[in-house]
């Protein structure tokens, strides 16, 4: 571990607050903390932590100039501690939000330190619990005149994976939240797409737990080796221990969300980029919510018999390339909002999607081998390309697509709800389709409301009496 030296103070210490605050002072960093919470203070003296009773306190027993890194959910409470802050701190000193903050609220928040000469940053924090307290992926976006006062401890606090620094300066102001916001958008994705596959394997190939455990299993010693995927290998073998059998059969079959992926959904359809599969995943984890509806639905068409169809005999090398052609859309759709946010918010001067991706396989949830595949895409593809582009991304992805397409119909013909493969599918016919049916949607435009229309075969724009009067 690296000794780090300097103070930092904490404000908010809920799980990630608390992980990271062992994990700097571990690091040899002065920490102190404050938590609005009597008991946790009393709990983080406890942990032999440096615990203070107010903001005030806090920024009074750090030395000038300061660094408050803060670690409370997004939203009010974000405003709250930073409003009360700006009142406290002075000129020179830095807040960093480490929680999953809108990137426009961190726009906002940084535009006010700004006109007080406080260094504002927002930092996308990943790798759950256990990477907080060992060391997580951070993407940091900010001013550049502050970095000589946050980087150490940030980049301090990071993993380390095969020589890889799990810390990123990605540019100004929101863009540490806004590439955070498109990483969880594709951690939903792949969650997703995973549920989806053990779905089909429960419901449809009727296999045993251990049969499914041993699959994922198969599947995380491949090129879909995961961080993720550990876990799901993990949780698919977790005994119950009030009863016999999984404890995964008895969760509740409700995904809730915090706001990063529909933040996501907005920002790509507020940009117009599309993003079939992250939406999907959104989508679904609200369909998931619906509990009682599906559980009403179910028994009112309980009766519907879907047509004979030749069990498909799915088997492993179905499921897996099935599931990397759905993980390549949910990452080149990704790497597009990426783009598309890069260039609306001119964060381009620092934009390198290979340095993303390498922060993302450094202690982030999305650390996977994939990455080594997806990764050195983009020294080769042309700036701005899509993943989709790359001549040997290409060659691989082909192979997967015969697979990906009988698992898709097997599972739409059986009413297997598949959300996300299935739109991973299409949005890579979609992107691939050189003649699309738009060209009903212009004429539609053109012969309701006089949009006009663009040819083929002549520049220029068009409108036509399409219908008689
Ligand atoms: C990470 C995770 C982490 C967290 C999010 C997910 O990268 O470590 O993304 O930030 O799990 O809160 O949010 P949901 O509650 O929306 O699933």
């Amino acid at each position: 571990m690296d000794n780090l030296c300097g103070f930092l103070g904490i404000v908010g210490t809920g799980t990630m607050g608390q992980e990271l605050a062992l994990n700097v002072s571990g690091r040899g960093c002065k920490v102190i903390v404050f938590d609005q919470n009597q008991k946790q203070r009393q709990n983080l003296k406890d942990l032999g932590l440096n615990s203070v009773s107010s903001l005030a306190n806090l920024v009074a027993a750090l030395p000038r100039p300061r660094v408050v890194l803060i670690m409370v959910p997004a939203g009010s409470a974000v405003d709250s501690v930073v409003e009360e802050l700006f009142t406290l701190l002075q000129d020179g000193d830095a807040v960093v939000d480490g929680g999953n903050s809108y990137f426009k609220d961190t726009q906002r928040r940084a535009a006010k330190a700004h006109d007080l000469s406080i260094y504002y940053y927002g930092a996308g924090i990943s790798g759950g619990k256990e990477g907080a307290r060992t060391g997580p992926a951070v993407m940091l976006g900010g001013p550049e005149e502050g970095l000589p006062l946050v980087m150490p401890i940030l980049s301090g606090l990071a993993a380390v994976r095969e020589k890889r620094l799990g810390f990123l300066y990605c540019g100004n102001d929101g863009v540490g939240h806004f590439v955070k916001m498109v990483h969880n958008a594709v951690e939903y994705a792949i969650m997703q797409l995973q549920a989806e596959i053990y779905l089909i394997m429960r419901d449809l190939e009727l296999m045993k737990a251990e049969e499914i455990a041993a699959s994922f299993a198969t599947l995380n010693s491949g090129r879909l080796r995961s961080s993720l995927m550990s876990m799901n290998v993990a949780i698919l073998k977790y005994q119950d221990d009030r009863q016999e059998g999984l404890l995964l059969d008895v969760v509740l079959d409700r995904a809730k969300q915090s706001g990063t992926g529909r933040w996501a959904a907005n920002s790509a359809l507020e940009l117009g980029v599309p993003a079939p599969t992250l939406l999907a995943a959104v989508d679904a984890r609200s369909l998931s919510m619906q509990g009682e509806l599906r559980k009403s639905l179910h028994l009112q068409y309980s009766n519907i018999s879907n047509p004979k169809i030749a069990k498909p005999n799915l088997d492993i090398s179905d499921f897996e390339a099935t599931l990397f052609a759905g993980i390549i859309c949910a990452f080149a759709e990704g790497f597009s909002l990426l783009e598309a946010g890069s260039q609306r918010y001119d964060w381009t001067s620092h934009f390198s999607f290979s340095a993303i991706c390498d922060v993302w396989n450094s202690g982030s949830i999305l650390e996977a081998d994939i990455m080594n595949i997806i990764g050195p895409v983009w020294g080769r593809v042309k700036k701005g390309a899509s993943l989709l582009e790359d001549d040997q991304l290409a060659v691989t992805t082909m192979k997967t697509l015969p697979h990906a397409r009988k698992t898709v119909t097997a599972a739409i013909s059986a009413g297997i709800p598949i959300p996300a493969l299935s739109a991973s599918l299409a949005y890579f016919d979609g992107i691939r389709k050189a003649n699309s049916g738009a060209n009903l949607i212009q004429a539609q435009r053109d012969c309701f409301g006089a949009h006009t229309y663009q040819r083929t075969d002549r520049e220029g724009q068009f409108h036509s009496q399409w219908q008689e009067s």
